[in-house]
């Protein structure tokens, strides 16, 4: 084992503390950025510890199933890898490595508008593996559905529209060192590979001129207008089921059903977003309520460990997506460091749940928890 096997496979829980001697400062501010003081992304990781699992007495089972299907998607157990967007910040691999390691596992691994590589890159990287599109929806509407297009044509299958990043954030750990990686034209592969994005807004070649493409690229991504009635047009281009993250209000759960969408991510962006927004924890028992079982539920933001995926699960998801764990992982150790932790973290959801005596992670409810403080 290297050196950074080692630090992976111990608890998952320090990963973000180990990758920190493997990244630059500009790349471990990336990643960890919270907006604001971070105030959301601690309350994210504080609000798994509010709850313990109740152990039931009772046999352990011999064999657990983690396996589930969301939306027509097989999977051999309820984890996604969550859109991130330049992970070549991480490591020179970025998201090939990440693609590749969820093909490994078997995983689904959804793909970010912000990806360091371009979508038909990573769907090679993935090969036969499960993935979905995620869309930020560019100011321009033909940029859209070119992208829905070509993800179509990759091989992605669903469609996760991420609504909570119309403005980017406001976060400090970036600001203060005047670093964003768009700029550098990192993270935006999919724009300058785009035919719509070359021929209306690079009028030179992205090498030419990154500041400018850089620049140009920041007219489109940001789209504070986006609405419910534009809805239309993404269905108008788009075959697969349509998935919308960045939920965090019973209210907007209903809308999302009244609009006919089939499945929601409870997230608030791992924080990096609202600071003093409520733990997305903390939002998922009222919205699951809100649901009601008209559509999948998956989580996000602040789960580390296969505790924590388990307590998700137990107040009402279907699945989470992991997001920094994976980077952490892939900085360590590239391909191998990001499958490690994914892997780990499987394994140890499959663990907790035959410690809470399940067969399999289905059978968990709120019973399972007690609220520990
Ligand atoms: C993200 N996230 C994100 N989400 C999205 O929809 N599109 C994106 O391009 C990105 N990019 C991105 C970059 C980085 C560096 C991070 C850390 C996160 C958010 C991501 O999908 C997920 O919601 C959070 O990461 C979940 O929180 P945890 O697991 O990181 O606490």
């Amino acid at each position: 084992m290297t050196t950074n096997e080692l630090a992976i496979s111990g608890d998952l829980s320090q990963l973000e503390a180990r990758s920190a001697e493997s990244l630059p400062p500009e790349a471990l501010g990336y990643i960890r950025a919270g907006a604001g003081d971070r105030d959301t992304t601690r309350a994210n990781a504080a609000a798994f510890r509010r709850w313990g699992v109740r152990r039931r007495t009772g046999t352990i089972p011999a064999d657990v199933d983690l396996s589930t299907t969301i939306l027509g998607t097989r999977m051999p157990a309820p984890v996604l890898f969550a859109p991130v967007g330049v992970q070549t910040l991480a490591h020179p691999d970025g998201d090939l490595a990440s693609a590749r390691a969820a093909d490994e596992l078997g995983l689904t691994y959804i793909h970010s508008t912000q990806g360091a590589y371009k979508m038909e890159d990573v769907a090679a990287a993935n090969g036969d593996g499960s993935r979905w599109y995620q869309l930020y929806w560019p100011t321009d509407d033909e940029l859209a559905v070119s992208f829905l297009r070509r993800a179509a044509a990759a091989g992605y299958t669903h469609l996760v529209i991420t609504l909570d990043t119309t403005l980017l954030g406001w976060r400090p750990l970036d600001l203060d060192i005047g670093y964003s990686p768009f700029l550098e034209n990192k993270g935006i592969a999919n724009y300058t590979s785009d035919p719509v994005f070359r021929r209306k807004y690079m009028p030179a070649p992205a090498e030419a001129s990154p500041l400018a493409t850089g620049i140009q690229f920041a007219r489109v991504f940001q789209n504070p207008g986006l609405s419910w009635s534009q809805l239309p047009l993404i269905r108008d281009n788009w075959d697969g089921p349509i998935l919308l993250k960045g939920i965090q209000s019973p209210r907007d759960a209903r809308m999302a059903v009244r609009n006919g969408i089939d499945g929601i991510v409870v997230s608030n962006h791992g924080g990096r977003q609202v600071d003093g927004a409520i733990a997305s924890l903390d939002a998922l028992p009222a919205i699951v309520d809100a649901i009601d079982g008209r559509m999948p539920v998956l989580f996000d933001s602040g789960i580390r460990t296969g505790r924590d995926a388990l307590k998700a699960i137990a107040l009402g998801a279907d699945a989470v997506l992991v997001g920094r764990p994976y980077l952490y992982g892939l900085a360590l150790d590239g391909q191998r460091g990001t499958r490690r932790v994914m892997r780990s973290l499987v394994d140890e959801l499959e663990e907790e749940v035959r410690r809470a005596r399940h067969r399999t992670h289905r059978t968990l409810s709120r019973s399972s928890l007690t609220r520990a403080r």
